[in-house]
């Protein structure tokens, strides 16, 4: 089949390309059955730079949403949806749109399926038993005091090292959101070292994309050590339970292997991520000062600062679903088993849902749904957890440690990542 001119439904924007090219994942070059060949037409964005999405992903994003905020990206082997209508679709239908990716990274790294890798009802099966320990009400009065603890010991360490030393990434949000989780789903006698090292060693295999082998060998060798530890846990819990969320697990009849599965989900995302969003809220007000000004003033717009923080550089970036049947998502012809990338961070700084100041860092913005934590059935497990325990107290708690607490503009910081994104290293001063 050829693209004719004219006949582009999209855009007709000469930067995009179309194609016949066969988009189904792992299925070389062959014709998926399902789809006619009319179909089979839709954008190619193959100037999409991979390495510099890492480096710098909102420009590519600004201009996938601008030129076809639904494009096959031939270098990822997806359909990457920009636009916020687009994302939030994907996100509300999991029987068109699926979480059960074929050869999924996230399956290959933790070892086995969790329930972020399947639709309901065995996601559902799966979830039920942690929601009542992370709900808001056992959050704030079970672990509000456990989180406030973790803070008061690592502000500690970070006066100790002083405002010419202290690294916020690696001083205060990695150790605090790693001891956080290690309470949080009891996981007893392991380091706050070991669990930042299993979190991310994680990470870097669900992010794994372009298959590095390098990856998968540190993820494997932390899948290992993690089993091992669930080994003996899981009984335990069986005969102890307690409010933690292992304990929740273990006892809730599902296999072992699910239980597992579920952990290691857990300890990536749920450290990582509330990781980065310390340094994210303690970088986005050092570059806005009046904003960090009036937070100080009035603590009660911490809870504004932590969702504007976690639209606007928001820590997972993208996510993957597959289409099970051929489709058309906002105008764009898409095939049976297409991979498609759910680019959150891109819908979070859409001008069409959020108005032209998309991409300023405004805790005084009208409020609008942002899918930072997704929506729909896979609604992040954690987002109170990570709202109470960064959001309301380890940044706040940080500001009333170090009133002046800000970027070391002396020292550089680091930012990497598109399909998770943070910063690396941050540099604080307070004098
Ligand atoms: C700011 C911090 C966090 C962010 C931005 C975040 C973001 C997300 C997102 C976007 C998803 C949905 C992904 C998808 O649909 O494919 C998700 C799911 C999930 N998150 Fe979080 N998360 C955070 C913190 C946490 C914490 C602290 C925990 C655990 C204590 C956690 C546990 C989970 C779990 C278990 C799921 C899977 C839910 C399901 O499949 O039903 N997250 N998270």
């Amino acid at each position: 089949m050829t693209t004719q001119a004219g006949e582009c439904p999209f855009h007709g924007n000469s930067v995009i390309t179309h194609t016949t090219a066969d988009p189904v994942r792992g299925s070389g070059g062959e014709e998926p059955a399902t789809v006619s060949p009319d179909a089979v037409d839709y954008p190619v964005a193959d100037w999409v730079d991979v390495a510099a999405l890492s480096t710098s992903p909102y420009p590519t994003y600004a201009r996938l949403r601008a030129e076809s905020p639904v494009a096959w990206v031939p270098q990822l082997n997806k359909f990457l949806v920009t636009s916020y209508a687009g994302c939030h679709t994907v996100e509300q239908d999991q029987e068109l749109f699926s979480a059960n990716v074929s050869g999924a990274t996230m399956t290959r790294a933790i070892g086995a399926q969790p329930m972020l890798r399947k639709d309901d009802p065995e996601h559902a099966a799966d979830r039920a038993p942690v929601n009542p320990v992370l709900r808001p009400k056992s959050i704030k009065e079970v672990w509000g005091p456990i989180f406030e603890r973790n803070a008061e010991t690592y502000l500690q360490k970070v006066a100790e090292l002083g405002p010419d030393e202290a690294d916020l990434n690696r001083d205060y949000a990695a150790p605090v959101a790693s001891q956080n989780l290690i309470d949080l789903l009891g996981l007893k006698d392991v380091s706050v070292e070991q669990v930042r090292r299993w979190s991310h060693d994680f990470i870097a295999g669900m992010g794994n994309v372009l298959d590095d082998q390098s990856i998968w060998d540190r993820c494997d060798a932390a899948t290992a050590e993690a089993d091992r530890l669930l080994e003996e846990l899981i009984p335990y819990y069986r005969q102890n339970p307690d409010a933690s969320m292992v304990s929740a697990f273990a006892n809730s009849g599902l296999p072992t292997a699910n239980v597992a599965a579920n952990v290691k989900l857990t300890i990536s995302g749920g450290m990582n991520e509330p990781q980065h969003m310390v340094t994210n809220m303690v970088w986005a007000l050092s570059n806005h000062v009046d904003q960090r000004e009036q937070v100080l003033a009035d603590p009660a717009w911490w809870a504004s600062v932590f969702d504007e923080a976690v639209r606007w550089q928001s820590p997972i970036g993208m996510y993957p679903r597959e289409t099970t049947r051929e489709t058309v998502l906002e105008g764009v012809h898409i095939p049976a088993g297409a991979g498609i990338g759910v680019v959150v961070a891109s819908a979070n700084r859409d001008e069409g849902h959020f108005g032209a100041s998309a991409a300023e860092f405004d805790i005084n913005r009208t409020k609008r749904p942002h899918l930072a934590f997704g929506s729909g059935v896979h609604l992040c497990a954690g987002h109170w957890a990570a709202k109470t325990s960064i959001g309301q107290i380890a940044v706040p708690m940080a500001y009333e440690r170090f009133p002046g607490l800000r970027v070391d503009q002396r020292r550089s910081e680091s930012w990497d990542g598109w399909v998770f994104r943070g910063l690396t290293s941050l540099p604080v001063t307070w004098n």
